[in-house]
């Protein structure tokens, strides 16, 4: 390309770079790593793709990682952190984190992209990527596949509070679940499709036992007692989605709609006509919420993230650089 036409190309891409960072959007890019770190994709899916192999339900686990990493501090991998120097303890171990799993695959894909590129790839795209990389293994025909943009800087702060004070509980009701959306930028539909990651997973009783017998909910009777009879009484786990526990997939609508679904957050969709028809529409249109779904992780994917001028790329995913 001839140097004026370079010039009339670079100077506004820059410019726009620089507006972007002056108006707080830092721009994430499909490909960021392509020639930082041309094989930075490939790794992060193998060590998914070799855990899902030897346990699915780790890729349920990298999901709902991505969620609550974003959910908190924004996709900066704060979720990671085993410490920070700070007295209060991270987010690691806060109720809602200390069933999370998949961590150590985060730690293997860091490790093998450390002795590929070192110091180039954040732990924050890891999470993201890995959570892209889990929703494709899970769904049917790997058809759930799309691409995330990258480019996040990893946090230096993690504390326990923020995680309970962010992340939604399970006993939330519809106005809490759409409060605790927006508060992220993510709106009412947005909130309704991430939910269908319920789809894929397990669940302790202790998250759900408000809602079996002698409680009343609307549960559906079949389900609680059979729940009721696998919980025991105890706090042993069990797959969120009974009728297809491990293909993500539409099903989590149609089990909304049939009262079996584990959580108050998950029956609350029915709670408004306005949730209540978009979760008959991905319940029945074939493809509709795999399709919404590709974009609201890409979107959620974007909360609160982090550049150079606040952010790190951490050595290792568990502890804050020490500079
Ligand atoms: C709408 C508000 C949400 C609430 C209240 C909620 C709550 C929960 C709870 C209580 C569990 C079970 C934890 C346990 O007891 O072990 C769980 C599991 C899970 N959640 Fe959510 N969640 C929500 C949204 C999301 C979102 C947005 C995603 C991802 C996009 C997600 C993905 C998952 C996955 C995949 C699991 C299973 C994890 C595993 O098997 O290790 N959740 N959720």
């Amino acid at each position: 390309m001839a140097p004026q036409k370079l010039a009339a190309v670079v100077v506004p891409v820059t410019l726009l770079a620089l507006l972007g960072a002056v108006a707080g959007q830092i721009r994430l890019s499909v490909g960021y790593y392509k020639y930082r770190c041309p094989k930075a994709e490939t790794i992060v899916r193998e060590a998914v793709k070799s855990a899902i192999d030897s346990n699915r339900g780790t890729g349920a686990g990298l999901i709902r990682l991505f969620f609550h990493d974003c959910f908190v501090q924004g996709c900066d991998a704060s979720v990671l952190l085993n410490t920070t120097g700070s007295s209060e303890p991270t987010e690691r171990a806060s109720a809602p984190n200390l069933s999370l799993r998949g961590f150590e695959v985060i730690d293997a894909a860091k490790a093998a992209l450390e002795a590929a590129c070192p110091g180039v790839v954040s732990c924050a795209d890891i999470v993201a990527f890995a959570g892209r990389d889990a929703t494709f293994f899970l769904s049917g025909n790997n058809a759930v596949d799309f691409d995330m943009p990258a480019g996040r800087y990893d946090g230096r702060v993690s504390l326990d509070s923020e995680a309970l004070a962010n992340l939604p509980p399970p006993f939330a009701s519809l106005e809490k679940l759409k409060e605790m959306f927006a508060a992220k930028g993510l709106d009412t539909e947005d909130m309704v499709t991430l939910s269908g990651a319920h789809t894929v997973g397990r669940s302790r009783c202790s998250s759900f036992s408000d809602r079996l017998p002698p409680h009343v909910s609307d549960m559906n009777a079949t389900l609680s007692g059979t729940l009721a009879s696998q919980c025991n009484g105890g706090d042993t786990t069990v797959p969120q989605d009974s009728v297809t526990p491990d293909g993500l997939d539409s099903q989590y609508y149609r089990n909304v709609l049939n009262h079996e679904v584990l959580f108050a957050s998950d029956a609350a969709l029915l709670a408004s006509n306005q949730t209540a028809d978009m979760v008959s529409a991905n319940a029945f249109t074939p493809g509709l919420w795999e399709t919404k779904f590709k974009a609201a992780m890409v979107k959620m994917g974007r909360v609160g993230i982090k550049s150079s001028a606040d952010g790190e790329i951490r050595d290792k995913c568990w502890m804050v650089k020490v500079n």
